[in-house]
């Protein structure tokens, strides 16, 4: 299971909001849903989500009524401060959104749709393990509206996967992107690098099978080892060894190239978009394929957090659900609301945090957002060849690719 949830102020009951709390009626508004099961669990991953002998008798099969429960309290609460606004992204995120049945996702999408709207051209995205994509699947989730299709490629690599505790056939990937482009869906592929006994050429060939089924969007994330999964486990009993990180650098720096010269943009840190090709018929968004409801977070946009362990954002205003999907039900069923907890982060805390997220995007950081002994350390990041300085010059602050390998000292140079 996923680490604790952070501690918080306990949020009332009714899930009513602060009375005091300013909400912007023309930012954009964002719905995250989680979906909170899978068919196993991946060695590495401690994603807030359960198989099917973990669920305390939590039901799959009422999860998408519970979580249309939660839709209408958070209408009533919104509408209560200030003029609903249209949803401009919405990402079903899990876990395995794709084990539950489509009509199912479609019906979340619907409840959502009719509680808040949506803009014209919304993003509409759902996160799948390529095993659970077929034809009719993406067809129906494009004809309720989904626009885009996150697919959980991971590697290429046999060894790879299994070193992932990967369960998925690798070569149901290109059915999953076929089926999904089929169906006119935007593609992302998500892979990881830095898995025991990972070779720079094996991360190279997955690097080449994704380039190859011409996806509209690559994440590549190192392998991050999490506290209390099975892998921290084996990596601690000596059986398999912990990642290199000059090995998971020159992975980073391969990859970034290797996409580069595919035609794929990087815009954050882990996240790289295909270039546009001014061919205005192929192109999804106005051939922008970034991830826009990422980007929604990044920038510190509001979004509500629907399902158990989900985080919110409102007008600077934090809170979270309770964690198991049966404690998530048992809320709901009893007209509670599911928020285990809530901050209002102080200036300096978002200030540290619109840092360490700005600083990862391409678009940047502006100069005028450090405070003003920060704004001094620029020059020696520059030099350094951390921060680009063509960027600087123009106020803003962006990292040249070595300043992405080392991000967080960056942000602990302008922060501490
Ligand atoms: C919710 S999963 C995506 C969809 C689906 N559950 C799947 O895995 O096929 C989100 C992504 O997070 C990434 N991820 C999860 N745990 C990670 C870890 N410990 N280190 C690096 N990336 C991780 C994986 O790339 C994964 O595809
Ligand atoms: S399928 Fe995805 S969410 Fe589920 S355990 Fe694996 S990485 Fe985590």
């Amino acid at each position: 299971m996923a680490g604790p949830l952070p501690l918080g102020d306990p949020a009332p009951a009714d899930g009513r909001l602060p009375a005091d709390l300013s909400i912007d009626p023309a930012a954009p508004f964002s719905a995250y849903l989680h979906v909170p099961f899978c068919r196993v669990r991946c060695g590495y991953c401690d994603f807030n989500t359960y198989t099917a002998s973990e669920l305390r008798g939590a039901r799959q099969d009422a999860y998408a009524d519970t979580l249309i429960g939660e839709i209408g309290l958070a209408r009533a609460v919104l509408s209560e401060h200030a003029p609903l606004r249209p949803l401009s992204t919405v990402f079903f995120g899990g876990g395995t959104p794709t084990l539950l049945p489509a009509g199912d996702l479609g019906r979340m999408l619907g409840a959502a749709i009719d509680a808040f709207g949506i803009v014209d051209g919304a993003e509409v995205t759902v996160e799948a393990n390529p095993d659970t994509v077929t034809p009719a699947v993406a067809e129906e989730l494009a004809a309720a509206g989904v626009t885009r299709m996150s697919i959980g490629m991971q590697s290429a690599v046999p060894h790879v996967l299994a070193a992932l505790d990967r369960t998925h056939r690798p070569e149901n990937v290109r059915t999953a992107v076929e089926a999904a482009r089929a169906a006119g869906l935007a593609v992302s592929v998500d892979l990881i690098y830095g898995a025991p006994g990972e070779s720079l050429e094996d991360w190279r060939a997955s690097l080449e099978t994704a380039v190859d089924l011409r996806p509209d969007h690559i994440s590549a994330y190192a392998l991050i080892i999490e506290d209390g999964t099975k892998l921290a486990r084996q990596i601690r009993r000596g059986e398999v060894p912990a990642p290199d990180d000059d090995l998971q650098a020159d992975m980073y720096e391969l990859a970034d190239t290797a996409l580069a010269d595919a035609g794929f943009d990087w815009y954050e840190v882990s996240n790289w978009a295909r270039r546009s090709t001014g061919d205005a018929g192929s192109e999804k968004g106005g051939g922008d394929r970034r991830s826009r409801h990422n980007m929604a977070y990044w920038r510190g946009t509001d979004w509500w957090g629907f399902g158990p362990g989900a985080h919110s954002h409102v007008a600077g205003l934090r809170w979270w659900n309770v964690k198991h999907p049966a404690a998530y039900a048992q809320r709901l069923a009893t007209g509670e609301s599911p928020a285990a907890g809530a901050e209002r982060p102080d200036a300096e805390a978002a200030q540290l945090e619109r840092i360490l997220l700005r600083s990862r995007m391409a678009e940047g950081l502006p100069l005028d957002d450090l405070a003003p002994e920060a704004r001094t350390r620029v020059a020696g990041l520059i030099a350094d060849g951390l921060v680009d300085a063509g960027a600087a010059l123009r106020g803003t602050l962006v990292l040249t690719r070595r300043g992405r390998l080392l991000a967080d000292a960056v942000v602990r140079a302008l922060t501490d």
